[in-house]
This record gives structure tokens, sequence and C-alpha cells, in this order.
């Protein structure tokens, strides 16, 4: 939610600003702004809209200086609109601010400010949080900053300059920053993305702490004032990882990752038969699971439950991270809440992981950003190395996400002192191979999505371990292609949702040949009876093509690994219905990448 960066240096400033935001686009993209300090003078400049709107407004300006700040925003208090875009600025246009994340005192804030004389323009949260740092301005923007700090509650990620100082003050609390060093510079941002193309040196910041960056140093401290020691650390991923590489969209480059990326997942965790983990957690006595996410990353967790269940016989509950968090739950001695979070920084998520760690449960992290707050806030955990997921829509990351699950699975089964099935482990080391066939042979649905771009509603059907592929399925579809799809266990399909079925309804089944294979099979007949028109994902041939009206056919594998075949067709077709209907696959409307607020 929201991007920030902030350069302080030599290089061509609004080009760096400019190039950062757009990496950070994913992150939000109501407006954007940005603020350079030139002549003793803040110039600040917004736009409605995309990044490319902001930058086409300063195509032919020759706006320079050493210092600036720059925004995409993901609107919350306000519409996305120029006036409300940031930076946000003071009375005196001498201090400008970035912010990401909620001002909950707002409004107390904002009548207190008002009664002193400050005009506050807008409806937005962040302006009053400028006024006030203006407030407390003394001369020294990093203490008019602690001070305004101290009387804000909420979340932020901020960025600050005034006009008179050649710093940037930079400060969070639930929102993500990061420090960047450079030779003779530095940059402030909300993930490393922004500025992997000038520095892998970063700093991370936790908190309830500060940063004072110049060009040649970084000053961390708490919010109470105390100078830190902070850990320089060495950023892995490589500015490759960050560009589409030739593909028209991120998420369709993502998509066909997958190989690679779970090759990634897997690499140095089967060994000798045996399944590696540096969990940092001793699983062997583990009484109960409670697995917690939000979106894409509950439907991994669904099929983790699966996962788990089947293999240890431990009991697993499955929690919406946003309603974990505030229904009292009830935590047992013995239980271990495992998080999933490809950001590792979705706030419901942490916050469920902070509230299961407040009543004794040891936490574990099913993480792909390294680094990243739930990764730092938990326990012990798998990363997934899936490398950077840039389009909104999650598919690598799901992926990962099911390996890693499956991999934990495992060990926990491996620690309680029971073998583990070698053809399981043969078959999970041969996936990538198989992976990449399914991609290869799925290309092809790139000619049905015409059919399929004015559809109305889709209906997602499966069971079983594949019921959590039906909602991922309908989540794709929906959030990139914006058609109504609901994904629903097969068999309670006639508990309600078969009233929708006509022939204008596609109905997509998940059947592979398991031991619900007939029953999906009669469900399928009963769509047929109503003339529902039949999409089958499925391993089996002949059968199934005679009910169905297009087969997405699939190799056979076993149980466990099905959703992650079975989910790839249906990546494919949700992301080429969305780009022939000439929608913004990787920046769908209203939606964040990152979602850092409750
Ligand atoms: O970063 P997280 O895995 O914690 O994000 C959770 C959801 O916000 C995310 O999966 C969302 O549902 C995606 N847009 C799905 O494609």
């Amino acid at each position: 939610m929201c991007g920030i960066i902030g350069y302080i240096g030599h290089k061509d400033i609004l080009s760096v600003l400019i190039s950062g935001l757009s990496k950070l686009e994913y992150r939000g993209y109501d407006s954007s702004g940005l603020c350079v300090q030139n002549s003793g003078n803040l110039t600040i400049i917004r736009k409605c809209g995309k990044i490319a709107e902001l930058s086409a407004a300063l195509s032919q300006s020759s706006l320079s200086g050493k210092v600036g700040i720059a925004h995409t925003r993901w609107a919350t208090h306000g519409e996305p609109s120029e006036k409300n875009a940031h930076p946000h600025s003071d009375c005196t246009k001498s201090i400008a601010l970035v912010h990401n994340g909620i001002i909950e005192n707002y409004h107390s804030l904002k009548e207190l400010l008002e009664k002193e004389g400050h005009v506050i323009e807008t409806e937005v949260d962040s302006e009053v949080l400028v006024h006030l740092i203006e407030k407390f301005y003394e001369g020294d923007l990093e203490e008019a900053v602690m001070n305004a700090l101290s009387y804000t509650e909420g979340t932020f990620g901020i960025a600050v300059m005034h006009k008179d100082e050649q710093r940037i003050v930079a400060a969070r609390r639930g929102s993500p920053l990061v420090v960047g060093i450079g030779e003779n510079e530095m940059f402030i941002a909300s993930d490393v993305s922004a500025i992997l193309n000038h520095t892998k040196r970063v700093i991370y910041l936790n908190d309830n702490e500060i940063a004072t960056i110049t060009n040649t140093h970084c000053v961390t401290k708490n919010l109470g004032g105390e100078i830190l020691t902070k850990k320089v650390d060495e950023v892995q991923w490589t500015i490759d990882a960050i560009e589409k590489d030739g593909f028209e969209h991120f998420m369709l480059k993502e998509i066909f990752e997958q190989p690679q990326s779970i090759a990634n997942t897997l690499r140095g965790r089967v060994v000798d038969g045996k399944v590696k983990l540096s969990l940092n957690v001793d699983v062997k006595n583990v009484k109960r699971i409670i697995i917690t996410a939000c979106g894409t990353s509950w439907h991994s967790a669904l099929i983790g439950k699966h996962f788990i269940e089947n293999l240890t016989r431990i009991p697993v509950e499955v929690d919406y991270a946003s309603e974990f968090r505030y229904r009292k739950p009830i935590i047992y001695p013995g239980d271990i809440m495992v998080a999933i979070s490809q950001s590792g920084e979705t706030a419901d998520t942490l916050a469920a992981i902070k509230e299961a760690k407040a009543q004794g449960a040891t936490t574990l992290g099913i993480v792909n950003v390294v680094g990243s707050t739930i990764a730092r806030e938990v326990d012990g955990g798998i990363y997934l190395h899936a490398g950077p997921e840039m389009g909104v829509a999650s598919t690598k990351a799901f992926t990962g996400q099911l390996v890693a699950l499956l991999l934990l699975a495992l060990y926990i089964k491996q620690q309680k002192g029971e073998k583990l099935d070698n053809e399981l482990l043969e078959d999970l080391q041969n996936l990538p191979t198989l992976v990449k066939q399914t991609l290869e042979s799925s290309k092809k649905i790139i000619d049905l999505a015409e059919d399929f771009k004015d559809s109305k509603d889709f209906l997602y059907l499966g069971r079983g371990i594949n019921f959590p592929v039906a909602l991922e399925g309908a989540l794709k579809l929906k959030e990139i292609s914006y058609i109504h799809a609901e994904g629903y266990p097969a068999a309670e399909m006639k508990h309600g949702p078969i009233a929708l079925v006509d022939s204008h309804m596609p109905v997509v089944f998940i059947a592979p040949h398991d031991s619900t294979y007939e029953k999906i099979i009669s469900n399928m007949q009963e769509i047929k009876a109503r003339k529902g028109k039949i999409i089958a994902v499925s391993d089996k041939g002949a059968e199934i093509q005679k009910l169905a009206d297009i087969v997405f056919k699939v190799p056979s594998v076993r149980d466990e690994l099905s959703p992650i075949i079975n989910i790839l067709p249906l990546q494919l077709l949700s992301y080429y219905v969305a780009n022939v209907k000439g929608l913004d696959v990787d920046k769908p409307r209203n939606l964040a990448k990152s979602v850092t607020v409750e």
C-alpha cells in the first residue's frame, strides 16, 4: 500500500525518483508525486493516475536538485485525486512529507492544529502529520519528526525533507522502510526493488525506528532518541528479476517462471531421502497447527491443511488473519502458528502473529520477501526464494507456498520419527519439469480467451485438496479481468449456486483422476443437464471429453502435487482473458500488491 522512495546524492534526481516509483507502482497507483529541494525551495509535482502521468508531466522539466522524495498512492483517506496525492507540505511550504500507513488520531490532531492556525487543505490523514512536524520544527528536522511521532497513533512509513536541510528523515511503525547505501548517495524506499539498480547494500528499519540520511551517512535511532547500531545486509535479488524480460506483463513472466521458482524453493531441502529445513523451532511435539494468511496465501493454507493432516495426523486449523486477530482465539500450549505471506508485510497477518505470540504460541513464517517484517517477527520459518513477485495477482508465490507447505508437512513427519515416502520425494524433485510441460501445453488457452471475455460470471468447482484451487482460480479471474467468479466445493453446488447455471455460465471443474473423480463426473452431468458451459482441468481424457466443452489436459500426478499442476492452466486462463479485454493485468483497479493497512 503506497510506495515511498527518497534520494540524496549526485545523480539525476528525477530519473532516480521516477524509476524507483515505477518499481514500486505495484504497491498502489491511484496517484503519485515528488518533491525536490531546489535553490532553497521545495518544488512539489503531483498527478492523479499512474506513474506514467507524473513522468509525462516531468518530461520537459529542467527541475534538478540533490535531495528528493516521491510517492505512489493507494488511497485510504480521501479520494484518488491530484490534491490528495503526496508529498504533502506544511503552511510555509518548508517541509514535505510522504507517508504510507494510517494516522488513527487524525481527527483530534487536525482539530488541535486548526485551533493553532494551521490550514489543512485535504482530507488526507498524512497532511496533519506534516503540520504537526511544522509545529515542532525549531531548526532540526529529526527532532521535530521525533516530537511529532510521539503524538501520532496508527501506522506510518514516512520520509520527510526540509527546504533548508541537506538530509531526509525517515521513520517506520507498521509500514516497511529500507535504507539503501551507495557511493556518496543514500536512498530510502518501501522495498528494495526501488533501489536495486543503484545498490544492494541495505539497512532494514524496524518498527519505532528513525533514520536520518545524508549523502554519506545514515544515523538510526529508536523513537526515544537512542542511537542504534544496525546491520548492513546484502540483497540477493538481481535487477533482471524485477524486469519483464521480454514478456508483456510481469504476471505472464511470473507464471512461466514457475519451473525455476519451484526449483528454488526445493533447492537443498530434499537431500538423500531426508527433508532439510532450518526452522529454528522444535516441531516434534506440536499438538495443533493454526495456519493464518490472507488472499491467495490463505488458499495455500487450505491446501497446507490437507498436506499436514494427511501426512502427520496433526490437526490443523486455517484462519483468515483478519478474523483470527479479532475473535479472541484459543491458543493451547504446544500450538504452532504458521503464517503465510508472499510480501511478509500484510498488516492483518502480522497482527495475527503478534496475537498468537502474545498468547504463547510458537510462530513460523512461510514468506517470500527476505528480511520483511513478518520474516523478522516469527520464531522461524521457510523462505520461498521465488524471487520478486511484481504482478499484483499472485502466481509463483502460490505454487512456492504449496511446495514449502509440503516440505513442512514432510519435515514434521520426519521429526516425529516416521519414515518418508521416497517416491513422493522423487516426484517432488521432478515437479519443476512437470510444471514446465504443463505450462508449455497450456499456452494454447490463449485461443479461447476471446470466447470468455464477455462472460459476466464464472463458477469454479473442485473437491478435497483441489477445492482451494477452485477458490484460487476464481480469485485470479476476478481480480484481473473484473469478471465475477465464485469458487465452490463441487458437492455444495447443489445447495445453491446451481440456480445460477444457464447456457451463458462457464463452469470450471478441477477434475483429477483421484478418489473424488466419480463424484466430480456426476457434478459435471448436473451442470450439463442445465446447459452450463463446462471447462475441465483434468489428467483424464476420453470420458471428460464427452462431458466437457473444453478440456485443459494436465499430466497425472499424485494427490499432493495435483493443486500445483491444476492451478497452472487457470492462471493462464485468467491472464489471457484479462489481456484480451485490454486490461492492465499487472495493476488491476483498486488493488495493491502489499496490503499494509487493516
Ligand atoms: O503478501 P501476502 O501473501 O500476505 O498477500 C496476501 C494477499 O493480499 C494476496 O495474496 C492477494 O490476495 C493477491 N492479490 C492475490 O493474487
